[in-house]
């Protein structure tokens, strides 16, 4: 595995070594109060690559004290010059999209050209999407009575704490960070165990240009580092993605303590194929919607396809050729589609479901694209993706998030039952409906129980879209105009008497 020449902040190796056993707290990369620090292992290799930060509770408490104080300046800025500051910053961070791709494809396994250079330019969108909305932060007057001049303002929450997970975790921190701190906030991130570094690395690079103790970032695990910043009394929200037990546990924490919380959970998004759709399309949208090139691990993956038993055999044929075709290898390779699973625990979970699946009576298992023949690569996490058929929608399979590249295809006769299978699930995520009988898309989209539908389509939505679920799939809505006044300020009514 040589990568040529490359810059050395390209080298995504020794920009690991250098980020190795470091937070950002207040302006500074700093060793952890803890002493303590985790390995970082690259799953395309198993070699172990970095050494992580192991923050603990003083840490948290140092961060917390720390963006607390500069929260108040950071106030008191007028909104605009908020966004201008973190409008440089995302230009700086556009300035080292090669380095941080290759950073996230390292310590995540995902494949560079499809998944992580695609993350880092998004990433850079998101933070100048919000920086461009700070002088729209409008309150507004209301009619009380003729002798008082009543007006509302939008006031910041203060410390926020921002606990991401590694599937896309530059791009998951951005859709958080950039509104809280347009919105006047500080914030405090703990970072993913599995991928400390990229992240480490966009917050330091933000860090030049915003002043010191506003944006921190510590890396440590969920009891000892996350759940102290969920609990710390300065915390005044806590926004989230992850699994739906850990959404859970930080639901009860924020209750205690009566602050609001966001939540971005699982998924088992349904995708509803008509016999009429144009399947060249539907399968193109199916591979994209499943994120077989991320290994399937998404939150809105599409993981239960339902299709028409008219066009049934067709599409699972069309789909198992294109995802065979899907080159499987070295993350860093730019001729890779697929990568790796995240880690060794995830992958072991991957596993056990696809033993599961074939297990039951009538399944199929179709294995697409082939494991990669580079020896430096045999203790990769590399996993084929599995596409199911035969399974009920009753099955383990398909009710659960399996968040890796297996999906279920499941028969349908007729629309009512294809939704009222899409909405017999605990989730309620994403949905999408292939068709081009334009009162079967309308008549899908008014009954599907999910957050975002969309019809022959299955696109990663842009910053302006609301998105997140319902039912276990969260709390709260992330993205767009709205979701950063709702969720990352509180309104301030003054009633001025003029008699
Ligand atoms: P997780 O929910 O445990 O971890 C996500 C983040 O929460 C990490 O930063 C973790 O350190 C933190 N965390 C864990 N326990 C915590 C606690 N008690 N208090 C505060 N923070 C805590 O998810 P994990 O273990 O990485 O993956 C398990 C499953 O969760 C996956 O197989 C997948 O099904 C689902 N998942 C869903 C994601 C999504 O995008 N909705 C992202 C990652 C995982
Ligand atoms: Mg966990």
């Amino acid at each position: 595995m040589t990568h040529g020449h490359l810059d050395v902040l390209d080298d995504p190796f020794s920009l690991a070594r250098q980020l190795s056993g470091l937070n950002l707290v207040d302006g500074k990369l700093t060793r952890p109060l803890s002493k303590r620090t985790f390995p970082v292992v690259n799953p395309a290799t198993g070699q172990h690559i970095a050494d992580a930060a192991d923050a603990d509770a003083q840490d948290v408490e140092n961060a917390v004290a720390v963006a607390a104080r500069a929260q108040i300046g950071w106030s008191r800025l007028a909104a605009r010059e908020r966004g201008r500051l973190l409008a440089e910053a995302a230009r700086r961070l556009s300035a080292h999209t090669e380095e941080l791709a290759r950073l996230v494809a390292l310590e995540t396994g995902k494949a560079l050209r499809t998944e992580c250079r695609p993350e880092i330019n998004a990433t850079a969108d998101a933070l100048n999407f919000f920086a461009g909305l700070a002088p729209e932060l409008k309150g507004e007057t209301v009619p009380l009575k003729p002798t008082a001049l009543t007006y509302t303002t939008r006031e910041p929450l203060g410390v926020v704490g921002v606990i991401i997970p590694w599937n896309v975790p530059a791009l998951i921190m951005a859709f958080k960070i950039a509104p809280a701190l347009v919105a006047g906030n500080a914030v405090v991130v703990k970072s993913a165990e599995e991928a400390p570094l990229g992240v480490l690395r966009v917050i330091q690079i933000l860090n030049t240009v915003l002043p010191p103790g506003v944006l921190n970032i510590l890396s440590g695990d969920g009891p000892g580092c996350g759940g102290p910043l969920v609990n710390h009394p300065a915390v005044r929200k806590v926004t989230f993605t992850g699994s739906v037990e850990t959404g859970r546990i930080i639901a009860h924490a924020a209750a205690e303590k009566l602050i609001p919380v966001t939540l971005e959970l699982g998924g088992k998004s349904p995708m509803i194929v008509m016999p009429d759709a144009d399947l060249a399309q539907v399968v193109e949208g199916a591979v994209a919607g499943m994120r077989f090139t991320r290994q399937g691990q998404s939150c809105t993956a599409a993981s239960r396809m339902l299709v028409h038993s008219r066009v049934h055999d067709e599409f699972v044929r069309r789909l198992a050729e294109r995802v065979d075709g899907l080159v499987m290898g070295d993350p860093l390779d730019e001729a890779t589609d697929i990568g790796t699973i995240v880690s060794r625990l995830q992958y072991e979970k991957v596993r056990q479901y696809v033993e599961l699946g074939e297990a039951q009576a009538g399944a199929v298992a179709i294995r697409c694209s082939r494991l990669p023949e580079d020896p430096a690569l045999r203790k990769g996490l590399f996993l084929q993706p599995v596409i199911f058929t035969g399974l009920t929608n009753e099955s383990r399979l398909a009710r659960e998030e399996i968040f890796g590249p297996v999906t279920c295809v499941i028969r349908f006769d007729t629309l009512d039952e294809a939704i009222d299978i899409a909405n017999d699930s605990d989730y309620g995520l994403a949905a999408t409906v292939w068709t081009r009988d334009i009162k079967v898309a309308f008549t899908a989209a008014q009954r599907l129980e999910a957050g975002l539908v969309q019809v022959n389509q299955n696109q990663v939505a842009g910053p302006n879209i609301s998105y997140g679920g319902i039912k276990q799939s969260g709390l709260g809505k992330e993205l767009s105009l709205e979701s950063m006044v709702d969720h990352f300020m509180h309104k301030k009514t003054v009633i001025v008497n003029l008699e």
